[in-house]
């Protein structure tokens, strides 16, 4: 493992902590009132390449590593986690799932336009009455003729109102159980693709999340990812690379958080001292450097794992069910040390307080990634690797 940035990934960090303080944080608390989709600051990050990171050049992307991506996606989420939320969906759930798992034909028509951010995608896997037992599919594709007929109901769709592409997971063969499941490219343009009303959330309430209902709906036998039957097993290696997205987007928020955190303790003075002189206030400080740093070598392993093409299912989980926590421990004591001011918008760290929460839950729920890393231990693998 190399502790070491890159030049290439300092020049991604800094010109992601840039546009992050530059062009985000003015409007921030603006969108998160009013529920504002940030489309003006998405297209400057498709401008700025960050839509497409991680893919070849050859289908316009930005041909970088996930290491570039991480840190890109921790200075973006200091700041605006609706927007990284965003940006993480498309590079690593959509792009990724592409690029990975799709045919040359799907690659060239669908890479360019996500990679440009001309298209937004989202991933459909969430359903009303399946969430974390994602095997349970109620939706349906059944084969007929040369496409396939899908019918049936997604929510909390990320993007949902703006993306131009879903993959979504279906059940095209109930006797198969999760066998029978299949995940397709499907154009949201396509009759018979409705949009629900934007949620009304917590956190990340600039992003656009939705319900989505899919009415006979033509999809044709080419816009299926890989071979009958395998959506299901696509669904859970994306995911897996997707978590170590939304850990890094938990590491970012709470960075975000202790350093705020840290400038106001430097600043405000009671009992004629800066708070950060207190004991009371450093320890807490010296907590959140250290359980954040802990989360950030966790994010830097899983995402180097998934650079050298080795095993990261495990490690994915790890950073993060620990970095959601940090980022949901640390924002809450991050609004403590602000006192009265941490309450009020105008300080941030409220927000980021609830924008925290959802990374507990998204891509996987603390409980699903506990069971993913038991499952690994009880298979024999002890621990993730540390050099390699
Ligand atoms: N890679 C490849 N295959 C995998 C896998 C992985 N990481 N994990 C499981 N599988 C395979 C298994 O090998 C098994 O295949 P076989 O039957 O052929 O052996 C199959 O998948 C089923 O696995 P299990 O038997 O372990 O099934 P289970 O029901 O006991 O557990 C689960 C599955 C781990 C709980 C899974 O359902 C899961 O991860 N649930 C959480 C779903 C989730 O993360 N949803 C997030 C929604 S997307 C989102 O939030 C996007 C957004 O917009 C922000």
């Amino acid at each position: 493992m190399d502790y070491q940035l890159t030049e290439e990934q300092l020049a991604v960090q800094a010109a992601a902590r840039e546009f992050a303080q530059k062009e985000l944080l003015p409007g921030v608390i603006d969108r998160d009132r009013n529920m504002r989709y940030p489309r003006e600051e998405v297209r400057k990050m498709a401008e700025l390449g960050f839509l497409g990171m991680m893919v070849s050049p050859e289908y316009g992307g930005g041909g970088m590593d996930t290491m570039s991506y991480v840190v890109a996606m921790e200075e973006i989420s200091k700041v605006d986690s609706s927007c990284s939320v965003i940006m993480s969906v498309n590079n690593s759930l959509v792009c990724h799932g592409i690029e990975k798992y799709g045919n040359e034909a799907q690659k060239q028509k669908y890479l360019p336009l996500l990679a440009s951010g001309e298209w937004i995608g989202s991933f459909c896997l969430s359903e009303p009455g399946s969430g974390s037992d994602a095997t349970h599919q109620s939706t349906q594709a059944l084969p007929e003729g040369g496409h396939y007929l899908l019918n049936g109901t997604k929510n909390w769709i990320t993007n949902g109102g703006t993306s131009s592409l879903h993959i979504v997971m279906a059940q095209s063969h109930p006797e198969q159980g999760h066998h029978g499941i299949n995940a397709f490219l499907v154009e949201t343009s396509w009759s018979g693709v409705q949009v629900g009303a934007k949620e009304d959330k917590l956190g990340i309430r600039a992003s656009d999340t939705h319900t989505i209902m899919y009415s006979d709906v033509k999809v044709p036998a080419e816009n299926r990812i890989g071979k009958e039957g395998a959506g299901f097993s696509f669904a859970m290696r994306i995911l897996d690379g997707g978590r170590i997205g939304i850990a890094s987007q938990a590491l970012g928020i709470a960075a975000g958080a202790y350093e705020l955190a840290l400038n106001y303790a430097q600043e405000r003075e009671a009992f004629g001292k800066p708070i950060a002189n207190h004991q009371a206030i450093a320890f807490k400080l010296a907590n959140m450097a250290t359980e954040i740093d802990a989360a950030r070598l966790l994010v830097y392993r899983a995402a180097q794992l998934k650079d050298k093409g080795l095993d990261y299912s495990m490690a994915a989980s790890m950073a993060k069910l620990f970095a959601s926590d940090v980022a949901m421990r640390h924002t809450v004591e991050a609004v403590q040390i602000h006192g009265g001011y941490g309450y009020v918008k105008e300080y941030h760290v409220e927000r980021l307080m609830r924008d925290a929460k959802i990374t507990q839950i998204y891509e996987g729920t603390s409980e699903i990634q506990r069971l993913v890393i038991a499952r690994h231990i009880l298979k024999g693998q002890l621990y993730p690797p540390v050099f390699f």
